[in-house]
């Protein structure tokens, strides 16, 4: 039988590309044999993700905003003029801000209304709005993969970080719906799923999970005793699941949110 993890070959656009996790399954995937196409707002360290990844592979880096359809439409287009086609879109551009997230001495009625706006734009719309651009491309194979990037988040609402909760919940949702419309309007073999991962120590959250001398802070502690791994994920803990939800290995798998947190969802006491 073939090898149904293979991967060699699918052109793979990566939003959020230079981002931690991005630029960890970027790596990844190109040592796996897939064309990856990294998008970012950060040029310097684009090309430098690119130059990195073609010393292993084929990569390509193209300067992007996720908001903006009319510079993902042109990422598009000279995509398929380089690489003729693509396979994949992993969502990953994303993530919080501070002002969307409640100070311990604060309430929900000093919130940032506007980093909250903003949280969502980045994380639901950034979302939407590529996938909008790039469905076309994999409906033509009448074939492709979505993953987008979900968090423990969406699925516990976590103490503090409201605005993010709200925008991963929503991905959540999303994910469930879009599995439906683009079988049914597009083609059955156009999947998506969503990847949820748990607590990982990343800049994202170091000031939240990290006092100034590197130790834990009473919040690291907590996620830490409710997690039943005993610890937080390294980054190379989610390209097992990436893999598997963009190759054949999950044919019949979508609309599903899959999630890597050392048992977080699971534990109660
Ligand atoms: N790191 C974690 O602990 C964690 C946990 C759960 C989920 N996630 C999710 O995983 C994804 C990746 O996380 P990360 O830790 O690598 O985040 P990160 O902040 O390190 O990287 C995000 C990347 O997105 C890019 N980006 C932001 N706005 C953009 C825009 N408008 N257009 C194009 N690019 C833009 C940034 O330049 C950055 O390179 C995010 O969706 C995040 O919410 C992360």
């Amino acid at each position: 039988m073939k090898n149904l993890f293979d991967i060699n070959g699918k052109v793979v656009v990566l939003t959020g590309g230079c981002g931690i996790l991005g630029k960890n399954i970027a790596h990844y995937l190109v040592e796996q044999g897939a064309k990856v196409v990294v998008l970012d707002r950060i040029e310097d360290q684009g090309k430098e993700l690119e130059a990195e990844l073609n010393k292993k592979g084929e990569a390509l880096f193209l300067v992007t905003d996720v908001l903006k359809k009319e510079v993902l439409e042109q990422n598009r287009d000279d995509i398929v003029a380089r690489f003729g086609t693509i396979d994949v879109l992993l969502n990953a551009a994303g993530g919080n801000m501070a002002g969307a997230t409640i100070a311990p001495d604060k309430t929900f009625l000093d919130l940032d209304l506007d980093a909250f706006k903003k949280v969502v734009e980045l994380n639901l719309f950034g979302t939407v709005i590529p996938t909008q651009v790039f469905v076309p491309v994999m409906a033509k194979n009448e074939k492709g993969a979505i993953v987008n990037f979900c968090s423990e988040s969406a699925l516990r609402p976590l103490t503090r970080v409201v605005g993010y909760g709200a925008a991963k919940a929503a991905i959540g949702n999303y994910t469930k719906y879009m599995a439906t419309e683009l079988a049914s309007k597009f083609s059955p073999s156009l999947r998506v799923n969503a990847i949820v991962p748990g607590f990982l120590l990343t800049n994202q959250n170091r000031a939240l999970l990290t006092n100034e001398d590197g130790s834990l802070t009473d919040r690291a502690k907590t996620i830490i005793a409710h997690t039943p791994a005993g610890r937080f994920a390294e980054p190379e803990e989610l390209f097992g699941t990436i893999h598997y939800l963009i190759s054949d290995a999950s044919s019949f798998v979508t609309g599903v949110l899959s999630v890597v947190d050392g048992g977080f969802d699971a534990f109660s006491i």
